[in-house]
């Protein structure tokens, strides 16, 4: 390894500056004469987009594997997989010359309408944290970098260049950025894309306090920052936001800004040289992995193929699958005949080859008979022809298989979806088929939740097949047929209507302004406290088999916050199959100071059992499961008090509960001020103490001023009415008696306190 520092020092200003802006759209400057190397990067996530020519935004993209998109990466609930996918992924970037993949993305699906939605993996920041350290890890254990993007509030596509995403600082602790924090915390990514949008007003790309304060330096984050392609405005407030590589390139004046800069004295030297060492750690320590190495296609396949099924996620089965026996199935739908893999935008792979959904399930039904009609139009058009046709089809079939994806266009980066519906046209043939023909099964290829309410109930079954990457055709025949028993869980809720969504009234925001008006309640957050029906709830899936959770086991009933501790429950296959679970933990804390979600999800394990085999889970809860984010103490902290533990197998079937009691160790300041109000004093434990004397005297006083309450004059409680009002203003009431101001009296409780003046 090269010292840097030396190198720092050898550089010119000229050579630190063009280092941190690209020389190409996908390549760092190399500086021949000091022997520092080109770094190239490649989109990611979910596949290696590399192309031809570097210097050419438009250039032809090599083939690579293109594996399954992130949300059905994230329905796998399995870690494991996730780091053998992230393995095959570098060995692919070894393969074609690329040092750093740009994923994996870890934005939370904030509404369903997001048009990236495909590329991020849940609404839930644990389980997206999990799944973004494991493909992290396992990209970088092979030698090659990772970009983990795109840092931070990057939720919806709608003005994303531009739009101010307007979050409290506790929905953005507990909600936005825990799956970053979790990533860089387990998984050091070489390198963290700063997102397009504003953050509370302040692009990202220039924001200090997110890129250095909270990024660098609260995380420790060691890496570099680059930029989302574009996402610079002004090189050299990028630089002192924390930006340290500005793409794409090359950009010549902004190189120029920065050398001027320097040379004026606005921007300090000692910022750009931390850019630039930050950057050649990164170019010296991807130089170590030799390029080249051919990769091995055919496994990689089959490993998107193993992916795929684990993913999809069997939603409704009324009995009809595994299929077995039919010899006469109506495919129909041309997602059957064109398979849907992918999503539109930088992520688009060039597939090696791309398994044809109808010719694998004929693989897999042996010597059944096939028949296939196209059901719907490629676009949004609608033609009766087409449903007629199906209909014939189905009616004289054994059963009907029904291939639905979305448009192509739909889904895609750069724009949001305007509504979760299927097209009309697709609709109308769904119940029309499930009409004629009862034994229907919908296969569904899409990105993001689609509504159901008005075509589900006369189906079979329903397939979540997902955007399935290039092996998906084959691992839906493998699911329909039962070779692999469904394991998939949904890592986001499937709701009922559009109109029933967190983000509903706040979205897509206006005045270059969207406000996170639901806070932290996101997903399965917001649907548990607004009790409002779903179709599918996160954590939710079917298997072929069944399973029982007992036995549920603490290790301590009354823990203390620092010391966490472990849960175990056994979990029996009670069914016919071998099959998979994922058994989720959610925590519900009885009481606390701030509003808290009615549970949220703390631990999960994907397990394998045997038919009749029962295996005992262990899972381990720390400080930080229990803990919230405080915007007065600005830190996360614990309450003393008791815990829910609900362990199931969706966040609705919730098998065994527990409850724990927590003790806090933690001393925390007191946030007593002027404006405290009787019910801050009281609920303070040393502004308690001092308030005590005073506070009976006072509500004396009140009661004869304005009567005790019930059938009184004024139609009030008079507690109620004094426990939200600050001190400073109840004394300023009683006013003709005091003697002194009623500021200077509770400055004296606050002394009192605080042991001190403030
Ligand atoms: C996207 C990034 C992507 C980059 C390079 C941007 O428009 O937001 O996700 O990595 O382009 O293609």
């Amino acid at each position: 390894m090269k010292n840097i520092d030396d190198l720092v020092a050898k550089m010119s200003l000229e050579e630190k500056a063009a280092l941190c802006t690209g020389a190409t759209p996908w390549t760092t400057t190399k500086i021949d004469h000091l022997g520092v190397p080109e770094l190239t990067v490649s989109d990611g996530p979910h596949g290696v987009r590399r192309v031809t020519d570097a210097a050419d935004m438009a250039a032809v993209v090599l083939p690579a594997t293109c594996f399954p998109t992130a949300s059905c990466m994230a329905s796998t609930w399995d870690v494991d997989l996730i780091h053998l996918m992230g393995q095959a992924l570098a060995e692919e970037c070894i393969g074609l010359k690329v040092d750093i993949v740009l994923g994996p993305g870890a934005n939370m699906k904030r509404t369903p309408l997001g048009g990236r939605n495909f590329e991020y993996y849940s609404e839930d920041p644990f389980l997206a944290g999990q799944m973004a350290a494991s493909f992290i890890n396992g990209v970088q254990s092979k030698g090659v970098g990772t970009s983990l993007k795109h840092f931070a509030t990057n939720n919806q596509e709608t003005r994303r260049l531009s739009i101010s995403s307007e979050v409290d600082e506790r929905a953005l602790r507990e909600i936005y950025l825990p799956a970053f924090e979790t990533a860089v915390k387990k998984a050091q990514p070489w390198t963290v894309m700063c997102a397009y949008n504003k953050l509370n007003g302040t692009y990202c790309s220039e924001n200090h306090r997110l890129l250095v304060d909270i990024l660098k330096n609260e995380w420790g984050f060691e890496g570099f920052i680059v930029s989302d392609w574009g996402a610079v405005h002004d090189r050299v407030a990028s630089l002192m936001g924390g930006v340290d590589l500005e793409m794409p390139g090359p950009r010549e004046r902004r190189v120029r800004s920065v050398v001027e800069a320097v040379r004026s004295g606005t921007l300090s030297k000692s910022v750009l040289d931390e850019a630039v060492s930050r950057i050649l750690r990164i170019v010296f320590k991807v130089a170590e992995t030799l390029k080249g190495d051919p990769f091995d296609y055919k496994a990689h396949h089959a490993l998107a193929r193993r992916i795929a099924a684990e993913g999809m996620v069997l939603l409704k089965n009324n009995g009809i699958l595994p299929l077995k026996g039919h010899q006469h199935i109506a495919v129909i739908g041309r997602a059957a005949q064109e398979a849907h893999f992918q999503g539109g935008g930088s992520s688009h792979i060039n597939p090696t080859q791309v398994d044809n959904p109808f010719v694998e399930l004929q693989k897999t039904a042996a010597d059944a008979e096939l028949s296939f009609v196209e059901g719907y139009p490629a676009d949004d058009s609608f033609n009766q022809e087409l449903i007629d046709e199906a209909v014939s089809n189905a009616s004289s079939a054994e059963i009907a298989l029904l291939y639905i994806s979305l448009p192509d266009s739909k889904e895609s980066e750069g724009y949001d979806r305007s509504d979760l519906d299927l097209t009309a046209h697709q609709v109308a043939l769904i119940k029309a088929v499930t009409s004629v023909q009862p034994r229907t099964v919908v296969i569904l290829n899409n990105g993001a939740p689609v509504v159901m309410r008005d075509w589900i109930g006369k189906t079979a079954a329903v397939l979540e097949a997902w955007m399935m990457g290039q092996a998906g055709g084959g691992a839906i025949a493998d699911i329909l047929y039962g070779k692999v028993n469904p394991s998939g869980k949904l890592a986001e809720t499937y709701p009922l209507r559009l109109v029933d969504t967190p983000a509903i009234i706040n979205f897509p925001g206006e005045y270059g302004a969207v406000h996170y008006g639901e806070g932290i309640f996101i997903g399965y957050r917001y649907y548990d406290i607004k009790e409002i029906p779903v179709q599918f709830p996160f954590g939710y899936g079917m298997s072929y088999t069944s399973f029982s959770l007992s036995n549920p086991k603490v290790s301590k009933i009354t823990f203390r916050d620092v010391d966490g501790l472990t849960v175990s429950v056994d979990v029996t296959n009670t069914g016919k199959v071998a099959g998979k679970e994922v058994v989720q933990l959610y925590l519900h804390d009885q009481k606390s100071g701030l509003a808290r979600p009615p549970k949220e999800l703390k631990g999960f394990i994907k397990i394998e059992l045997q038919p009749g085999e029962t295996k005992t889970v262990t899972l381990a809860l720390d400080y930080r499961a229990f803990a919230y984010y405080h915007p007065g103490y600005k830190q996360w902290i614990t309450e003393d008090g008791q815990f829910d533990i609900l362990i199931g197998t969706s966040s609705t079937d919730i098998h065994c509960v527990q409850t724990v009691s927590l003790q806090s160790t933690l001393e925390l300041p007191s946030l007593l001020n002027r404006e405290s109000t009787m019910r801050d004093w009281m609920a303070d434990p040393r502004g308690n103490q001092v308030l005590t004397p005073l506070h009976k005297e006072i509500t004396t006083e009140i009661q004869s001023a304005i009567g005790s309450g019930e059938g009184d004059a004024s139609g009030t409680d008079p507690l109620g009415f004094l426990m939200d009002i600050s001190l400073t203003d109840l004394l300023t009431f009683q006013g003709k008696d005091l003697t002194t101001p009623p500021e200077i009296i509770v400055d004296g409780l606050l002394r009192q306190v605080y042991g001190t003046d403030r």
